[in-house]
C-alpha cells in the first residue's frame, strides 16, 4: 500500500494546484518505495517538485496580494529547510532512515497544509477567477 493516497477530500477546485497536490503524492512514494540505491535520487526530485509547488503557491499569493505574509510562506520555508537538511545529512552519513522516517511525517503534514492553508488559497484563486469570469459585472465597472 503506498504511503500517499489521493482522495476527492484533497480536491480544491483549482486544477494546477490538486495537480501539483497529486504529483507531491507521487513524489512521496516513489521515494518511499524506492530501493536504498534510488533513495536520494527519489528525494531530491521530491525537494525540485516541492520548491517549484511551494514558488508556484508563493507566485498566486503575490499576483493576487492574498495573505503575503501569512504563516503559509514561513511554513513551505521550514518544510523545505527540513528537506535540505535531512537531504545533506544523508548524503553525508549515507543514513537513509532519517528521510524514510520524513517521509512518513508527509501524510499528516500535508492533510493539515492542504485543509489550512492551501485551502483557503484555493478559495480564493476560484473566488477571483470567478469575478474575472463574470461579464456583466465587469462591463458595470465605468
Ligand atoms: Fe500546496
Ligand atoms: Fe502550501
Amino acid at each position: 500500500m503506498s504511503l500517499m493516497e489521493w482522495s476527492d477530500i484533497y480536491a480544491l477546485g483549482v486544477p494546477e494546484m490538486d495537480t501539483t497536490h497529486r504529483e507531491f503524492m507521487d513524489g512521496v512514494n516513489a521515494a518511499d518505495s524506492a530501493a536504498d540505491a534510488d533513495f536520494l535520487p527519489c528525494f531530491d526530485a521530491l525537494i525540485a517538485h516541492t520548491v517549484a509547488h511551494f514558488e508556484r503557491e508563493r507566485a498566486w499569493m503575490e499576483r493576487l496580494g492574498f495573505a503575503r505574509d501569512h504563516c503559509h510562506l514561513g511554513e513551505h520555508e521550514r518544510v523545505l529547510t527540513l528537506l535540505n537538511a535531512v537531504r545533506d545529512k544523508m548524503a553525508e552519513d549515507g543514513d537513509l532512515a532519517l528521510g524514510r522516517r520524513v517521509l512518513s511525517e508527509m501524510p499528516p503534514w500535508f492533510d493539515q497544509h492542504a485543509s489550512l492553508m492551501d485551502a483557503p488559497l484555493a478559495h480564493y484563486l476560484k473566488e477571483q477567477a470567478g469575478k474575472d469570469s463574470r461579464p456583466a459585472v465587469k462591463s458595470a465597472v465605468p
